[in-house]
């Protein structure tokens, strides 16, 4: 037998508990015996729970307790979670985690005091909820060198979004929505702001690229910014307003890491990935491309992933060498405002102007005395050389 212990009782950690006890014959037989929960760390009580006499307030007695083999962090957070992380691996403890903050912030480290204490470090349910995309990165991509990996990651902004353009619904109203589902943040600024989207391409992109990116070397824009307007004239673009975070290999072999909103043709499979879901295109060299797709938040889609993680490191106890990265290289880390793509720009200029400044860009005609516009491929920078008066600008995929 094996015995658990998880850390934080609230939308993941009680998701965890049910799926290792309601799925537990299965469980046992793909862990080779049985897998139970010794204790649940949290500050609260929870007398109403058939869990409550495990509770425990106290991290020492799973620290210093030698018959818990694995550790589910589920508390969130890159503080109190990650000290106990790090804890938890020094005492020779494998660690899994949904925990997309502390990944992003300290992987390069927690990685390596795993491979040092010879433990799983997993966190397969960080990126993308119940989708399996880390391990396909780090395992069944092995073979390619990838170019590029983008998607949608963040399940609340998309499901706002879906909602704006389908319904023309209220921003507010749906993100009330969003949280009543457990699919928001505790605070959803990191939703809508973009931060979640861009921890979530940082691992995307230290897996498949090998490095370390920190968070804060990201530039991110979230969905805050997003009018009617631009919807509207995507849509006369026969396109679609989607948040992705992407890391793109340019000709001088550096890493662009970015997340911001994009247009992305109506006809793209990652244009038709709505409500919750979330998307993920990586293109590898042999492989071509490819696409990842499912619920990417909610209680038990994420649970699925982290009970996963127990049973694989209960199977492969020192063995998942394969998910590791160096630490960052900010000389591989290339310059978003450089990378050359394609713009729409909503402008109040007159059309003479936009023609001098953007020549031979199309124009999608006028919404609200707004006239939009979508450029050929040129950087960022060359764009706010352009001169031309910008009321917003969107990358299009
Ligand atoms: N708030 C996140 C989302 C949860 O909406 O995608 C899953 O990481």
């Amino acid at each position: 037998m094996v015995q658990v212990a998880i850390l934080g009782f609230g939308t993941v950690g009680s998701g965890v508990a049910e799926v290792l006890t309601q799925n537990a014959d299965a469980i046992a037989r793909k862990a080779g015996g049985d897998v139970r929960v010794k204790y649940i760390l949290d500050t609260r009580d929870f007398p109403d729970s058939p869990f409550s006499d495990l509770v425990v307030h106290d991290f020492s007695v799973i620290e210093s307790d030698p018959e818990v083999q694995v550790v589910a962090e589920c508390i969130g957070g890159a503080t109190v979670a990650y000290d106990f992380v790090r804890r938890s691996l020094l005492a020779g403890k494998h660690v899994v985690t949904s925990n997309k903050e502390m990944v992003a912030a300290h992987g390069y480290e927690l990685l390596s005091i795993a491979r040092e204490k010879n433990v799983n470090f997993l966190f397969e349910a960080s990126v993308g909820g119940g989708i399996p995309i880390l391990r396909p990165l780090a395992v069944c991509f092995s073979a390619n060198e990838i170019s590029e990996i983008y998607g949608i990651l963040n399940g609340t902004t998309n499901y706002i979004l879906t909602k704006m353009i389908n319904e023309g619904a209220d921003f507010d109203e749906v993100l009330r929505e969003a949280q009543a589902k457990g699919y928001a943040e505790a605070n959803p600024a990191a939703d809508v702001e973009g931060p979640d989207a861009c921890r979530k391409i940082c691992i995307l992109s230290a897996l498949s690229f090998g490095r370390h990116v920190y968070p804060e070397s990201v530039h991110t824009e979230g969905i805050t910014g997003i009018t009617t307007q631009d919807i509207a004239f995507a849509e006369k673009a026969n396109m679609k307003v989607k948040l992705l975070g992407r890391a793109v290999k340019t000709d001088d072999g550096k890493v662009v890491c970015y997340v911001s909103p994009h247009f992305v043709p109506a006809s793209a499979q990652i244009a038709r990935v709505d409500d919750v879901f979330n998307g993920i295109v990586v293109r590898g060299n042999a492989v071509g491309e490819t696409m990842f797709y499912g619920r990417g938040a909610g209680k038990l889609p994420t649970a699925s992933a982290v009970v996963a993680d127990i049973i694989d490191a209960i199977n492969h106890a020192g063995q998942r060498k394969n998910i590791f990265w160096e630490d960052a290289d900010p000389a591989m880390q290339g310059d978003y405002q450089a990378l050359e793509q394609c713009w729409f720009v909503r402008t109040d200029a007159k059309e003479a102007e936009i023609a001098a400044s953007l020549p031979g860009a199309k124009l999608l005609g006028e919404v609200d005395g707004q006239v939009g516009v979508l450029t050929g491929p040129m950087s960022l920078n060359a764009l706010l050389e352009s001169g031309l008066h910008m009321m917003g600008r969107i990358p299009v995929l």
